[in-house]
């Protein structure tokens, strides 16, 4: 870590017990930024944490879907995302009003959304899932028709897990689409004993292409397994910092070197330490969405992982 690092690490750390804070991170932040975290996860843990922790202020080094979660199950705390701008594009691929209109041409199905999404369209879902459990959400419920939102790849991917009716909505996530197939059909040539795991937002072409597909939490713990020794990674490069602390000696190659999500990077040293200071800005849901966003969210919450 260089000096100015030190201090500003330094800084945020004394402030954080200060302010009674913890600080979430998921697994695409800046190594810098995982590196102070009390915890760094995949959506479903951030999730999780959110819900059980009992500090007074939870800084949020993540998107503003994450935070706006955090918030609707714990709506007595202070939930910082320290960078307003840091939105999910594919989260921004569905309104509330968008939703209610597709709603009424589909009366029979039921309506899973993944947790890239807002509060409001969490509000008019019967129940939200992450890359982590949606199979397990999805086959959970008993209606045979499923309106799935935003994003058309994970829906796709779990349509072929499942003998329900998937109804898409077009959603995408512009980081994952950058990974082309033949990217990984190249690597697998030159890295012939590698394991290639993708993330299920990925095309579907690059899905046919993986040995796995897996959530970032997934992916972590997959690569922990002590046969696994090299892996070629499907999703944002930000996790290739955890990969490689977790388990130095082993290889990481990533799929492709273009797939950052610029949102998930404008959290920094610099805006964690000013939002800790000014205590902003503060995400909050309006109470009558948040409760019933909150029923989607507890119902995934009780499915727990895949
Ligand atoms: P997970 O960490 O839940 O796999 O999600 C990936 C993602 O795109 C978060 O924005
Ligand atoms: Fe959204 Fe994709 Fe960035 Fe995740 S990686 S926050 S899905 S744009």
């Amino acid at each position: 870590m260089d000096n100015e690092n030190g201090e500003l690490t330094e800084k945020i750390l004394n402030l954080k017990k200060t302010r009674g804070a913890v600080i979430l991170a998921h697994n695409y932040q800046l190594g810098e930024i995982q590196d102070i975290a009390d915890f760094v996860g995949d959506s479903l843990g951030l999730s999780q944490k959110a819900a059980k922790t009992d500090a007074d202020v939870i800084v949020f080094c993540g998107v503003h879907f994450m935070a706006e979660t955090a918030f609707i199950l714990s709506p007595d705390k202070i939930v910082l995302l320290p960078d307003i701008h840091a939105g999910c594009p594919m989260a921004n691929m569905i309104t509330a009003e968008g939703l209610r209109k597709r709603k009424r041409e589909l009366p029979g199905a039921s309506v899973v959304c993944y947790i890239n999404s807002s509060a409001e369209v969490k509000a008019e879902s019967d129940v939200c899932c992450t890359s982590a459990n949606a199979v397990k959400v999805i086959e959970s419920l008993d209606a045979e028709e499923v309106l799935f939102v935003p994003d058309q790849y994970l829906g796709h991917y779990i349509s072929t897990k499942t003998n329900k009716k998937m109804i898409l909505w077009p959603g995408f996530c512009p980081t994952h689409i950058r990974i082309q197939p033949q990217y990984i059909t190249d690597l697998r040539r030159e890295y012939p004993q590698a394991k290639v795991v993708v993330h299920p937002e990925c095309r579907p072409e690059v899905i046919a292409l993986a040995d796995e597909v897996l959530s970032t939490g997934g992916l972590c713990r997959y690569a922990s397994r002590s046969e696994v020794k090299e892996v070629i990674v499907g999703t944002e490069l930000g996790i290739i910092h955890r990969l490689r602390k977790e388990n130095p000696g082993k290889k990481f190659i990533p799929a492709s070197e273009q797939a950052i999500c610029p949102r998930m990077k404008l959290i920094t040293l610099e805006s964690v330490l000013w939002s800790l200071q000014e205590m902003t800005p503060a995400v909050k849901v309006p109470e009558e969405i948040r409760l019933k966003a909150k029923v989607a969210v507890d119902k995934m919450l009780e499915i727990g992982r895949g």
